[in-house]
């Protein structure tokens, strides 16, 4: 699978219950009514310690839910295996040309290189919706994510216990390989 094709990516076709399809994919998840219930079903399967460092907290199943249900992403895109969401990047714009995204994996699928597959994808369909700067929010001990943020030529700030970081797309998208 080509996972960083934006060919492939642009012709998954949105998921629509029943899944059709068992092969892993990269989707483009317009619809917000199905992002929402796909989200609200991702978070529940995420683990413990995955639940922790997307949240930034110990959200009970309820409060992910609420999230969820009022979740309006301006970008989702998900990576499906088996017919089941196992991991997204999540984007919703903020001010200016900025946007904020945030990524989630289940625990059997994360370690893999899917994670940099879905920021990779996520910066690249962003750039071209016109989202010049993407901020992400992390503790700062989330080793994986600030490696994908360092990697995409972004920069972080510390504030306790808190990352604060920010890949300006415009530099880092400029190289043909890069992001
Ligand atoms: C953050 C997350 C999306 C990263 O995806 P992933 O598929 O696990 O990461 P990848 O396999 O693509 O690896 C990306 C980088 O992180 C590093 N990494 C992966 N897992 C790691 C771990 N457990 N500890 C330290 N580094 C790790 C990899 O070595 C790689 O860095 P490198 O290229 O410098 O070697 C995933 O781990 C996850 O869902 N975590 C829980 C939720 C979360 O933390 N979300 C981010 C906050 S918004």
């Amino acid at each position: 699978m080509a996972y960083h094709d934006r060919t492939t990516l642009t012709l998954a076709a949105p998921l629509t219950p029943p899944l059709a399809s068992q092969a892993p994919a990269l989707v483009l998840e317009s619809r917000s009514d199905i992002a929402r219930i796909h989200l609200k079903a991702h978070y529940r399967r995420l683990g413990t310690s995955a639940r922790r460092l997307r949240f930034m907290g110990q959200p009970s199943e309820a409060s992910m839910d609420k999230i969820a249900d009022a979740a309006l992403p301006d970008m989702l895109i998900e990576y499906v295996d088996q017919g089941i969401v196992r991991g997204v990047i999540e984007a919703y714009r903020t001010k200016g040309a900025h946007a904020e995204v945030a990524l989630s994996l289940e625990d059997a699928y994360q370690g893999r290189g899917f994670g940099r597959m879905l920021f990779r994808a996520g910066l690249h369909t962003l750039k071209e919706m016109g989202v010049r700067h993407v901020d992400l929010y992390c503790m700062r001990n989330n080793t994986a994510v600030l490696a994908l943020v360092r990697s995409a030529g972004g920069s972080v700030r510390y504030l306790y216990g808190d990352a604060f970081a920010e890949v300006c797309l415009d530099r880092v998208l400029a190289q043909p390989s890069a992001g």
